[in-house]
């Protein structure tokens, strides 16, 4: 039974009751129905706010703690537990209970699935919490720079036991526990703003992921969106984060995703096109399980999270505010436009060579040089073309994935700087399926560079360079594996123009 549903019943039997005709007998059914039903019922949409603004509330704060703490405290088998919940993200667990491992990438029900899988997250936060108005906040390090440092209340007081949001284990690139913030690269969502079709289906890429008829755990078709920031993001956080097996340990997971589910609404308010594909049936009802606060297991589909103020009850604070880095006010693009010149991709190999060749990340920086051949020599942003540096057949330590920093014409002798205009990003293996292509749209990058004068000589260049040591107190955390640098490989680079 739908959510919705469930809030008419509420209400009709509200006016059965004022209309005088109730039986005595009824109204010990009636408040029973209340008590389980009110901490979702309420008749206005909870706001999901800014964590910025959340924080100012020292009860708001202290709710979520709680509400976490509790659900830490009850054990895995518990569908209501941390772990339980954490679990149907993903799990190295080789006992699976229902739902396990069921997250959703690489493919068009990424969108849809973490809607679903928020939601009841949410409801079973907010009774843990006791506090029956929690909603979620969500965590935007996009639109504001001094908002890209992990909240406070995540970092601080750094002790997992007096602070149910504090989580040792982030050792991506950046010191987020240390108050480092997130480079403007890692978390741009301008590239997959351009995009107007919500999904792609052989080639090609979209916003929200490739069409399948089927969900994929980690499937080659990610939009993107969940390229960056989506896998940037996890990535650069890293440690748990780093990780589709451990993410959703991590508290900041929950607000990383309500930014996501934010996005993906103010992407539809781009418009010029941009709209969920209700007539795909196959996006609109596949279903999947997930459970709620009373531990009952639910069945959702696509068609039941299209609109979440009236279908799931909640809205984020702000619906109609325009975005600095929205589509709409970049100065060097236009969302009405179609993309001029030929539709065919143009195509540099940065590997170029005709025998099987290895290339292996290992501790010390890897640059690759190619020709840019007329590719790159033209404006890109201005003839709106767009840019893409793949990696392919790329291998890794599932368990033990390291996150190479990427640089463009990184100057011989420069230091890598992740807030300097040569940054690309992260290589992500988050969900990234063994001997996969890994693709990030460059074209801001590039386009930074050309305006700076950075990309000339007719030579362009792909740098990668490995994370910072670990210190040994991230190492030795019990329960929780090694963290020593995984071999990543890979046969080829390539950069495409379409
Ligand atoms: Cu299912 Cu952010 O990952």
């Amino acid at each position: 039974m739908s959510h919705e549903l469930s809030r008419r019943q509420v209400l009709k039997l509200v006016s059965y009751v004022s209309a005088g005709t109730a039986t005595v007998g009824s109204i010990p059914l009636l408040s029973r129905f209340f008590a389980t039903e009110r901490a979702n019922a309420q008749a206005t949409p909870f706001i999901r706010e800014n964590i910025y603004t959340f924080m100012q509330s020292p009860a708001k704060v202290a709710a979520l703690r709680r509400g976490v703490q509790v659900m830490k405290s009850h054990s895995a088998d518990i569908q209501t537990s941390w772990a339980y919940q954490a679990n149907m993200h993903g799990t190295n667990s080789l006992s699976l209970m229902t739902a396990w491992n069921t997250c959703d990438h690489g493919t068009f029900f990424f969108f849809p699935w973490h809607r679903m899988y928020l939601y009841y997250f949410e409801r079973i936060l907010r009774r843990a919490s006791g506090d029956p108005t929690l909603a979620l906040p969500y965590w935007n390090y996009s639109d504001v720079e001094a908002q890209r440092v992990l909240p406070e209340p995540f970092r601080i007081p750094a002790d997992e036991v007096a602070n149910s949001l504090y989580e040792s284990d982030r050792t991506g690139n950046i010191n987020v526990n240390g108050g480092a913030s997130l480079p403007a690269t890692i978390v741009a969502y301008a590239s997959a703003f351009r995009r107007t079709n919500f999904f792609h289906t052989t080639t090609g890429s979209s916003f929200g992921g490739r069409r399948v008829s089927q969900t994929g755990h980690a499937s080659s078709g990610k939009g993107e969106l969940e390229r960056r920031p989506h896998d940037q993001v996890h990535v650069s956080i890293g440690g748990l984060m780093g990780n589709p097996v451990t993410a959703a340990q991590d508290p900041i997971f929950w607000l990383h995703h309500a930014n996501i589910d934010r996005l993906w609404e103010r992407w539809l308010r781009q418009g010029g096109g941009r709209v969920n594909p209700t007539t795909d049936l196959d996006w609109m009802n596949d279903t999947f399980t997930f459970f709620d606060e009373n531990s009952n297991d639910v069945q959702m589909s696509g068609r039941q999270v299209l609109d979440t103020a009236t279908q799931l009850n909640y809205m984020y604070d702000d619906p109609m505010s325009a975005s600095n880095n929205s589509v709409a006010s970049s100065p060097s693009t236009d969302i009405s436009s179609q993309r001029t010149g030929t539709s065919t991709p143009q195509e540099i190999s940065i590997s170029a060579s005709e025998q099987q060749v290895t290339f292996v990340l290992g501790d010390t920086p890897l640059t690759l040089t190619a020709s840019t051949q007329d590719l790159l020599t033209r404006r890109v942003l201005v003839e709106n073309a767009i840019i893409t540096l793949n990696v392919t057949g790329v291998e890794y330590e599932q368990e033990n994935p390291t996150s190479y920093d990427i640089y463009i014409n990184l100057p011989q002798g420069a230091a890598p700087n992740p807030h300097s205009p040569y940054y690309a990003g992260i290589l992500s293996l988050f969900s990234l399926p063994q001997k996969g292509t890994f693709s990030l749209d460059i074209t801001d990058v590039v386009s930074d560079l050309q305006r700076r004068n950075l990309l000339t000589g007719g030579a362009i260049s792909v740098t990668f360079v490995p994370p910072p040591k670990k210190t040994p107190q991230n190492r030795k955390r019990q329960g929780r594996p090694n963290r020593r640098r995984g071999v990543v490989r890979f046969s080829g680079v390539t950069i495409t123009r379409e």
